[in-house]
């Protein structure tokens, strides 16, 4: 499928023009957003002008080139019967897009000469307007009519199913967070946490691809047990916490290791070089310690039952070696469930009084906020980070895979 992406007076000056009005993102953005949103189900070519001739032109050689335009005529829009009748002439359906919501501005914005030569409109959504056209043209999200941000409804025939699964859910921070990226964005999604027990993991895989589901992520006991059910990796962690369904086909990402050290960098924490200890073998210490690992920090790695990891690269030790191993670490990690509510907490912290003055202890559990483990490191005076900041950063990671759209993590 190929879409041609028009875009009218003045939006070349986007991110300098009316930020308050237009957001702070620039055409350059615009363009890489679409483009990563469409990577896989479609060619995007993109045109700007200044001028009215040079639009009328785009559209006249869209025929026969292009399946689909998206276009934004700027105020051509509301008083431009050329551009109309040029939509109007080609057999190419075209949707159009306002950044702005023009519906609840000054009063001339509020008539479009155009929008009647095309499928629908646009308004309101930010950049994510795109990206809404888009999927109305490669079929993953109906757009039919108007939407008009502030008239329209948060939840229609439209919007789009995101969930997390696993076993536990209940505490998740995830449903919260990406509801919160899917509001600041304007975009139609909602996302909802499922408890699936081991045995059901077919029968919700089955349920995702019969619903559509737009993506999922996957939380402990299924990283790695999800990964025959899936069509496509496109990680090779050997672990999976984010499955994108891309027009039926359902590909296993990671965004566990890249969320980590996403928010190492986040705290201004650089990895190389360091000696990092991971306490756990599952999915989550395992994309951990690739990460580190990919960033050239040394690993070691304590299981409670040797033989059970898998992680080519790293030191394996015993889980009796800790306070050993954490006597020379700048790191601790524990990728365990140990201190996570529902769970057994560690039967001694005496390794935390081993690690040296000025290690980092980051405790991947995200449910207390504030787990023993925190805790002591914290009375000892040591830098310590919660489950939160890792949730922030792979789900904003997330976010991304399923919709496209990047979230702007802020001073998040
Ligand atoms: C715009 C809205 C128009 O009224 C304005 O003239 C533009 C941008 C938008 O994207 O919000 O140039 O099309």
């Amino acid at each position: 499928m190929r879409i041609l992406v028009i875009n009218g007076p003045n939006l070349n000056l986007l991110g300098q023009r009316e930020p308050g009005v237009y957001g702070a993102g620039t055409y350059d953005d615009l363009v890489a957003g679409v483009s990563r949103a469409a990577a896989g189900a479609a060619d995007v070519e993109f045109f700007q002008s200044n001028s009215e001739g040079a639009l009328i032109d785009a559209i006249h050689g869209a025929a026969g080139r292009f399946d689909g335009i998206i276009i934004n005529p700027g105020a051509y829009t509301h008083y431009s019967y050329a551009i109309r009748d040029a939509l109007a002439a080609v057999p190419v359906p075209a949707v159009e897009v306002h950044i702005s919501n023009v519906h609840a501005r000054e009063s001339f914005r509020r008539v479009s000469v155009t929008a009647p030569a095309c499928a629908g409109q646009i308004a309101g959504l930010g950049f994510g307007g795109y990206i809404a056209a888009l999927r109305h043209f490669t079929g993953d999200l109906a757009v039919s009519g108007q939407i008009r941000l502030g008239e329209a409804p948060s939840v229609s025939g439209g919007t789009r199913l995101l969930a997390l699964i696993g076993d536990p859910v209940e505490n998740s921070l995830s449903p919260r967070t990406h509801t919160a990226f899917a509001g600041a964005l304007g975009l139609p999604y909602i996302y909802l946490a499922f408890r699936i027990t081991p045995g059901r993991l077919p029968a919700f895989v089955g349920a995702a691809r019969t619903l559509n589901i737009a993506g999922f992520n996957v939380t402990m006991p299924h990283k790695q047990a999800i990964i025959p059910l899936l069509d496509r990796l496109e990680t090779d962690a050997g672990a999976v916490n984010a499955v994108v369904n891309r027009g039926g086909e359902l590909i296993g990402h990671n965004t566990d290791g890249k969320g980590f050290m996403l928010s190492l960098a986040r705290l201004g924490v650089n990895a190389a070089g360091k000696r990092a200890v991971i306490l756990g073998a599952g999915g989550a210490a395992k994309a951990v310690s690739r990460a580190l690992r990919k960033s050239g920090a040394r690993v070691a790695i304590l299981c409670r039952r040797p033989g059970s990891a898998d992680m080519s690269g790293a030191d394996i030790l015993s889980w009796e070696q800790t306070a050993e191993a954490a006597g020379s670490a700048d790191m601790l990690v524990n990728a365990t469930p140990l201190g996570s509510t529902g769970h057994a907490g560690f039967d001694s912290l005496g390794f935390v009084d081993a690690l040296p003055a000025g290690a980092l202890v980051y405790d991947l559990v995200s449910y207390p906020a504030e787990t023993a483990l925190m805790a002591a490191a914290r009375r000892r005076g040591l830098t310590v980070v919660g489950g939160e900041a890792l949730l922030v950063s792979q789900a904003a990671l997330s976010f991304e895979l399923f919709t496209g759209v990047a979230p702007d993590l802020g001073g998040a």
